[in-house]
């Protein structure tokens, strides 16, 4: 049965204490909980009390340290109910014993690596003992853990240490652990193994000294100083961007090799994928350091956002989630270039979350209504959800955005908030109404904005047409306006912005015109020139433009605009123009064109010294196959994209051969490595170089790469290499694989992308391939981070070969899903979340997709998270 904002209400009891003592066991774990309990006003005396639980084995139930009797409760495996509880506050003791070992969801609580650790967000803690498991019941935590020494010479749970030592006549010993702060349970962890230790500390601004660790799997000690120092830059820049010090004695994090996600915000006890931890140069990428940077600090920001303040309910999740990616893309933005950050963050909002919003899985940052919380982790609640914020600070300006932030902090410390408290003190703050602004929370669906624009050079006055529409959701058929920031600017002959001085048709704030009306009529006067109009610069509102603006006007930004998001955007533009033109022109038969004149931009663009080797780099990187469909948009023939894809980049890789090779010859030997913003961006920009001269087939380029393989000092270019010798269809590219599998196979991290090389390569004999892949020892359908690569890859990241005209991709996606069903359903649903563009398939494929789907669907016995997923899909 579905879950309804609607029907919020408090719990009839609150809980004043948890001691939790755990009797740790491979396989027969033991653990005690003693809650304290108090009646909530307006509650009747004796009304039962009924908690949640999840697979749970109910071993004693006591009250007030009496055993209940037989008849006092009922206790299920998913719930268990207090008939009459006392009247007055009580103890309910609950003993319950759990199977670590047997726990492949990777929920509640489970091992991995040889190690005992827990995830519990959203719903995990339900199977770690019966508790009333949502977000709005705070408490204060004291954990005892007992463990064998031997095996877990390491006991940690949430908050500070307070003792330790040996359980005298036996083999174990203890820890106690307590938390002052009060939490929901699902910021509750505990770790307990053998695992090495990285300690640092950091003062903070109140001159309190923080203990800091990071535990790891022994012999990955070495890896472990790119995390922490990104951890010290995380809780100094919270401190001097917004004021937030760190509250605990202690802060632990912990990387794990088993993890369904890619990091938890426990209290004072981070656990992570160690992807997100492990690095050096050998194993990661450039890529891979700004992973572990972001995600150090988003889980960090989390101690304000989303722990001191956490949500009322799981339907406020973007509460803690937009507003912490939020915070981490601006502390990234600091740390290293804000142009290249917000051009990536857009990349990525539109690969992942439009097509989310316009398929049958789109739903509203704040949902109304679930039936898996799990499967509303997505790019709409993150990735969206920090859009409109970031939409909120452009409307409100940065002084009242500040000020809100404050007040936020101020006023709701210690509180399981909505995104109404929230939105509320950025309305007082500002002293504007923003009912608008709340339908970005409730509204699914990405606004298209329609800009038409008009030049009369006698009245010397400029005209732009701006007209919103929202298309219905699933649930939402009508939508209204919604109040969207536009920041712009006219670029004048010379390159220039022009002065505006007098603007009419819509509240105009400096730069940034303000539309809350479904078409607004703006008009510029005393413009003595056309201009070209600049707009929607640095993304200022999650929308789909749509403007047919001459070309040479669009290459006339890529080559001008002081907006460095609009130039990218512009050649992005172009380049999708030319990319869908050739995907329709293949599939009518007939042979695409590419304009000169982008590519003689592009060329200027790539060898031009003024500019940031990462934003040339940016600029090199065509849309992708995915981003080239969606803008298709229907009937969609994943072979004609693959097959534009692969035209334009020959081309552009034989017609810039010039430019390409300066650029190689700036950049492309390799220096002394150091995983910094401008290492990175030379990195960055000569690999891009490098594969697109190699998709021209000129066989020195790919001689060139075949070089940079064997030479390689680091795994970006070592990596970088081998993908484009896949990708370009190299004959060397088999041995390459080899050389590198034989090279890496003891690095689980690194063997990830070696599988996800191997399920992104082109043509019709990759979805062999990935089929015995699965059988390779390397791979895992126990590891999250095996099957992301590997299935993951080939499904979300390879339409062509996923989308087989055969549709044998789609089933052997399906047959994993229904097989990684049985033990780990939240990777399961995550996996079949790639069927999502299914509808906008030409109609062969689409019934073969849809097949597949109905095919899961008629499973009987089917996750409630893959089954939701299923479902929705096909609604
Ligand atoms: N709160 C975590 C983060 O974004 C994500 C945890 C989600 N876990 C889950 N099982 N759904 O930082
Ligand atoms: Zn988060």
């Amino acid at each position: 049965t579905p879950v309804r904002l609607a029907d919020y209400t408090p719990s009839a009891y609150a809980i004043d204490g948890v001691r939790l003592d755990f009797a740790l066991d491979i396989a027969a774990s033991v653990v005690t909980a003693e809650i304290g309990f108090a009646r909530r006003e307006g509650t009747a005396a004796g009304a039962p009390l009924v908690l949640d639980g999840d697979e749970l084995t109910l071993a004693s139930l006591l009250v007030d340290g009496v055993e209940v009797p037989a008849d006092g409760y009922t206790a299920a495996p998913d719930g268990l109910t207090l008939h009459t509880p006392p009247a007055e506050p009580f103890t309910l003791t609950i003993v319950t014993r759990l199977n670590p070992s047997a726990n492949t969801k990777l929920m509640g609580l489970y091992r991995t690596g040889g190690n005992w650790c827990t995830q519990c967000e959203a719903e995990g803690f339900r199977r770690i003992t019966y508790f009333l498991d949502r977000p709005d019941v705070l408490a204060v935590y004291t954990v005892r853990i007992e463990a064998p020494l031997a095996e877990a010479p390491v006991l940690l749970a949430n908050g500070n240490p307070v003792e330790s030592g040996p359980v005298p006549g036996t083999d174990r010993h203890f820890a106690v652990w307590h938390d002052p702060h009060p939490k929901p349970s699902y910021l509750f962890a505990l770790v307990a193994g053998d695992l090495g230790l990285v300690e640092d500390s950091f003062v903070t601004m109140s001159g309190r000294t923080v203990q800091l660790g990071i535990y790891v799997e022994h012999g990955n000690e070495p890896r472990c100083g790119y995390a922490m120092d990104a951890l010290k830059r995380s809780m100094r820049w919270d401190e001097t961007a917004f004021g937030r010090e760190y509250d605990l004695d202690v802060f632990n994090i912990v990387a794990v090799s088993d993890f369904n996600m890619g990091a938890m915000e426990n209290k004072g006890l981070n656990v992570f994928n160690d992807k997100y931890v492990l690095a050096d140069q050998d194993v990661a990428t450039d890529q891979d350091y700004g992973g572990i940077e972001a995600v150090i600090a988003h889980e960090y920001f989390h101690n304000w956002t989303g722990n001191r303040i956490t949500c009322r309910d799981w339907f406020q999740l973007c509460l803690k989630e937009g507003l912490t990616v939020f915070r981490d893309q601006e502390f990234t933005a600091d740390m290293r270039s804000r142009p290249v950050k917000r051009i990536s963050d857009v990349r990525l909002l539109r690969s992942h979350q439009f097509p989310e919003d316009g398929g049958p899985l789109a739903h509203s940052v704040r949902p109304e209504v679930y039936k898996e919380i799990s499967n509303f982790y997505t790019a709409t609640i993150y990735e969206k959800g920090s859009e409109v914020i970031r939409l909120l600070k452009t409307l409100i300006g940065d002084d009242a955005f500040k000020a809100g932030m404050d007040l936020y902090f101020d006023r709701h410390d210690g509180d399981a908030a909505t995104i109404e408290d929230f939105v509320a003190c950025f309305a007082e703050a500002s002293g504007r109404d923003l009912s608008q602004f709340m339908l970005w929370y409730r509204q699914a669906g990405t606004p298209v904005l329609d800009i038409r624009d008009h030049y009369d050079p006698v009245r010397k006055e400029y005209r732009l047409t701006l007209a919103q529409t929202l298309a219905p959701s699933p649930g939402q058929p009508t939508k209204l306006p919604m109040v969207l920031p536009v920041r712009f600017g006219l670029v004048g002959p010379n390159g220039g912005d022009m002065a505006i001085t007098a603007v009419s048709g819509a509240e105009v704030n400096g730069d940034v015109i303000v539309l809350d009306q479904p078409v607004h009529e703006i008009v510029f006067s005393g413009i003595g020139e056309r201009p070209v109009p600049s707009l929607l610069r640095g993304f200022s509102a999650p929308v789909r433009p749509v403007f047919n603006l001459p070309m040479s006007d669009i290459l006339f930004l890529m080559r001008h605009d002081s907006d460095p998001f609009n130039r990218w955007q512009s050649g992005s533009t172009i380049a999708m123009y030319l990319l869908t033109a050739a995907a329709q022109t293949f599939a009518a038969g007939g042979t695409p064109e590419i304009d000169p004149a982008y590519v003689a931009a592009l060329g200027e663009i790539a060898g031009d010294e003024g500019l940031d080797p990462a934003f040339r780099a940016l600029m090199l990187a065509l849309p992708q196959e995915n981003d080239i469909a969606r803008e298709i948009g229907d009937n969609v023939d994943p072979d004609a994209v693959a097959r534009a894809y692969r035209f334009v980049r020959r081309e552009l890789g034989s017609r810039l051969a010039a430019s390409l090779d300066a650029v190689l010859g700036e950049y492309g030997q390799s220096a002394p490595y150091a995983p910094d913003a401008a290492g990175a961006g030379r990195r960055a920009l000569a690999n891009a170089a490098l594969d697109l001269r190699a998709a021209s087939g000129d066989p020195e380029a790919i001689f060139a790469v075949v070089e940079r393989f064997e030479t390689a000092t680091n795994m970006t270019d070592r990596i970088a290499a081998l993908s484009s010798l896949v990708q370009n269809g190299a004959t060397e590219a088999p041995r390459a694989l080899a050389a590198f599998y034989e090279r890496f196979s003891k690095v689980p991290l690194v063997v990830d992308k070696w599988l996800a090389v191997q399920a992104a390569a082109p043509g019709t004999a990759t979805l062999d391939a990935v089929k015995a892949l699965t059988q390779h020892p390397a791979f895992s359908f126990r590891n999250p981070n095996r099957i992301r690569s590997l299935v993951g890859t080939f499904a979300s990241g390879n339409p062509a070969a996923f989308g087989r005209a055969d549709g044998a991709g789609f089933d052997f996606v399906a047959d994993v899903v229904l097989r990684l069903d049985e033990t780990n359903p939240q990777v399961a649903a995550r996996l079949l979340v790639s069927f999502r563009s299914w509808r906008s398939l030409e109609p062969g494929r689409r019934a073969k997709a849809q097949a597949a789907l109905e095919r899961i669907v008629a499973k009987p016995e089917l996750s409630r998270d893959v089954r939701d997923i299923a479902e929705r899909s096909l609604a």
